[in-house]
């Protein structure tokens, strides 16, 4: 339902969002949530993608009755959008993951939480205990440690594993460089490592410092297979999702295994600058797949003609990332909230004004490519 504008506190626009968020945050932590890797053409691609497609609008539709809801993972969710997993939600805001978690379950729409954390998952499940949550595995080397991620992942009432496949290692990430940040060093580290008993036991008797070294370390298994990912799905009996996916290949890949479903992404152009923008190879994964796997899409998703314009295209829903990391950084657990009710009534009010009342009515027939 459309409501009327209530007194808000944030502003909402995303280039303002992010103007403010710049302001309060420090510089470091500012420049790690904003900045790509390399040149940044991809993060910059993934924004440009948008604007090469115009909706045709269809009128005289009866669009008096409206409904944004839609179905993943056999669950009914107020809005075709899930809450990308972001790692160290701690350096924006006290109350990271758990503001968010929290947010995301009170507006209906899941939340991914991401292995680096800066709360465990255990803590962020009951944050969000009414929610749906699921839970993104950066996968460690050590094979006994992912089984052990999964596993709690999955005793604490997580719905869907999201494996990503796009972090072999860190992008080339130029101003965190000259920076010289990361925040996995701060304060306990990684959330979900400092609490697992197969870590503990590994790092036992090291010093702090070495401690930090090895948490940054296991989290890249650079052979990371198709056998790998077959083992976990014998971990716990979840869902599957990898997230990353950008070739048509891996994609048809992804569907011969058996896999659920795959998050077309190039980590918002944090990974390979130069990769494809997600939206852009969208509606050739779409073709190979077709409709046998959930095709969900992130990078550059920040109004409701972004989400129209990718559901055309063939995602089932989108992940919101870096706004809602922002509403998080000015406003906490409420700011996050505002964000979501402005991001739905945008979602709401583009699509009937394109002519469509369900998520269902959206397909490439609204659109049209402008090069
Ligand atoms: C991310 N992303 C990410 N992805 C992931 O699988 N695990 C993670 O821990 C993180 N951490 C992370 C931190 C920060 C600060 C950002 C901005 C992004 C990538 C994220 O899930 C998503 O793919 C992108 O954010 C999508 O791009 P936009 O829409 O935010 O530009």
């Amino acid at each position: 339902m459309v409501q009327v504008l209530q007194e808000l506190s944030l502003p909402i626009s995303f280039e303002e969002l992010q103007q403010q968020a710049k302001q309060k945050l420090d510089k470091k932590v500012f420049d790690y949530i904003q900045s790509g890797s390399g040149k940044e053409e991809t993060l910059q691609a993934n924004d440009h993608a948008f604007k090469k497609w115009k909706i045709i609008p269809r009128y005289l539709t009866d669009v008096s009755k409206r409904n944004i809801e839609t179905i993943i993972e056999g669950e009914k969710i107020a809005a075709p959008v899930l809450f990308a997993p972001i790692g160290m939600q701690g350096i924006s805001h006290p109350d990271g993951e758990l503001a968010v978690a929290k947010a995301a379950g009170n507006k209906g729409l899941p939340y991914i939480a991401s292995t680096v954390s800066s709360y465990s998952l255990e803590e962020i499940a009951e944050a969000n205990e009414n929610g749906i949550n699921w839970f993104q595995l950066y996968f460690p080397n050590d094979l006994e440690l992912a089984k052990s991620l999964v596993q709690r992942a999955h005793s604490a009432g997580y719905k869907a594993i999201v494996i990503t496949v796009d972090t072999n290692m860190l992008g080339y990430r130029e101003r965190d460089r000259d920076n010289r940040y990361s925040p996995f060093k701060l304060g306990k580290g990684i959330g979900n490592y400092a609490v697992d008993p197969v870590f503990i036991r590994k790092i036992q008797g090291k010093n702090p410092d070495d401690f930090m070294e090895e948490m940054i370390k296991v989290f890249y298994r650079q052979n990371i297979s198709w056998e790998d990912i077959a083992y976990i799905r014998q971990c716990a009996d979840l869902p599957i999702y990898l997230k990353g996916i950008l070739h048509p290949k891996d994609a048809l890949l992804a569907k011969e295994n058996g896999i659920n479903g795959i998050i077309v992404s190039n980590h918002g152009g944090r990974q390979l600058d130069g990769a494809v923008a997600s939206l852009d190879i969208l509606p050739s994964i779409k073709e190979v797949v077709g409709d046998e796997l959930t095709i969900l899409l992130d990078g550059g998703i920040r109004r409701g003609s972004d989400i129209v314009k990718a559901l055309a295209l063939g995602a089932d829903a989108v992940l919101y990332g870096r706004p809602y990391l922002y509403s998080l950084a000015l406003g906490g657990k409420e700011g996050v909230e505002q964000n979501i009710d402005n991001l739905m009534q945008d979602l709401e009010i583009t699509m009937a004004l394109s002519g469509a009342s369900a998520i269902s009515e959206l397909n490439q027939d609204l659109l049209w490519e402008n090069n």
